[in-house]
């Protein structure tokens, strides 16, 4: 199944069971200032998690755009990225556990409406209970009507079985989906078994619904909020991997075209930071940040810097050409979901146009590291950094 046919999937079975759509906000916040950009399909919704009322009701559903650079360092390996759709549904003091996990399950499972998946390679997780909330046995009793054995249900405590977008707001315990993706299939595992499959990545987390009923206050849980709200959240890139039976988010769909385009980086890793960082910074601009030296325009000059880095070093032919061509092919991908991102040509200009600004940096840069002597020190190497826009890589 292609991504774009999971997306609209998605959208057309919320629709059916009475969500609103609604379009996907920026990634740039407009109600949260505490953070660069938006991290979660829930996070502009916020305002109405807490109780204000939306203007189109209390069901909502939408794929949201997606930035989380926290696990930027990660990205080059099967599954992280720094873009990302998630695919969500919302329910604003109306439905709860029952409708969302019947839902959800509906969605995963059913082949005329939803993804059709095995029902025998499903594994749930749900919250063990602590003093601030009980063990959710309504979700396993849920679960377990909907024909998942006892022994597939795991209980888990906050670290696994908790969301919160932060410090301050709503957040609850919540019950995760978990699909086996191994060829033999894994059948019954013990929860010992089920952990080590999850590090090993023979199952992987297909969807979330978190049961926002609690509000957190600097860290702490205090209490519960004025109504009982269903947020679920499902990355279109995970699920794509399932879905397309691929080894790495990079082999599917969403990321095999420019793969391909950048084919010229021999090494892998390379490979995904460039077409995950040039996707991500296309969004971004389009969003209309520009590269710069504070705040989300730091984070856009470093994705772009470290793509550069990467590209300049396994290409000698015509830079801006490739990227031309590569900014066209992503715009050319998303442009139905996401009719906002812009002319191709006024991406490639500010690309462009920070990738003269970093040439020059780096070859200042390098007239600075001849000068030194022996071994780089980590203060020279932060010098290097920070003064020039290095990458880290590039100096360590
Ligand atoms: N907000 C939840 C998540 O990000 C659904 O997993």
């Amino acid at each position: 199944m292609q991504s774009a046919e999971i997306r609209k999937r998605f959208i057309a079975f919320f629709e059916k069971r009475d969500h609103a759509i609604i379009p996907s906000a920026s990634l740039v916040p407009e109600n949260d200032p505490t953070v660069l950009f938006n991290t979660a399909g829930m996070q502009p919704l916020v305002p109405y998690l807490m109780g204000e009322a939306h203007p189109q009701g209390s069901k909502l559903a939408n794929a949201q755009k997606c930035v989380r650079t926290q696990d930027i360092d990660e990205v080059g390996d099967k599954t992280h990225d720094t873009f990302f759709e998630m695919l969500g549904n919302w329910s604003l003091g109306d439905y709860f556990k029952k409708d969302a996990i019947t839902w959800s399950f509906e969605f995963l499972t059913n082949k005329d409406e939803g993804l059709g998946l095995d029902v025998s390679r499903l594994y749930v997780t749900v919250f063990e209970g602590d003093d601030d909330a009980p063990r959710d046995e309504e979700s396993a009793d849920i679960w377990k009507s909907l024909g998942i054995p006892e022994h597939r249900i795991y209980y888990k405590g906050k670290e696994d079985n908790w969301w919160s977008p932060g410090d301050n707001g709503p957040c609850g315990p919540d019950s995760e989906m978990f699909y086996d993706v191994t060829e033999e299939g894994l059948g019954d595992l013990t929860p010992e078994e089920f952990n080590a499959a999850d590090d090993r990545q023979d199952v992987i987390e297909v969807l979330n619904d978190v049961f926002m009923e609690y509000e957190k206050k600097d860290g702490k849980v205090v209490g519960k909020l004025e109504q009982k709200n269903v947020d679920t959240g499902a990355g279109l890139e995970r699920l794509t991997m399932v879905l397309q039976k691929k080894d790495s988010i990079f082999d599917t769909d969403l990321f095999d075209y420019l793969m391909e385009h950048f084919s010229f980086i021999e090494d892998v890793r390379a490979r995904r930071i460039v077409v995950d960082h040039l996707r991500t910074s296309i969004f971004i601009i389009a969003d209309g940040v520009k590269p710069g030296k504070q705040d989300r325009e730091y984070v856009l000059r470093r994705l772009l810097r470290r793509m550069f880095l990467h590209v300049r070093l396994n290409l000698e032919g015509d830079v801006k050409k490739v990227f031309k061509e590569a900014i066209e092919k992503v715009i050319e991908n998303y442009k139905e979901p996401y009719p906002n991102l812009t002319e191709a040509d006024a991406i490639v200009m500010i690309i462009l146009e920070e990738q003269k600004k970093f040439e020059s940096n780096l070859n200042a840069g390098l007239k600075r590291f001849n000068e030194f002597t022996g071994s780089i020190s980590a203060k020279d190497a932060f010098t290097l950094f920070a003064t020039y826009g290095f990458p880290f890589e590039m100096v360590l």
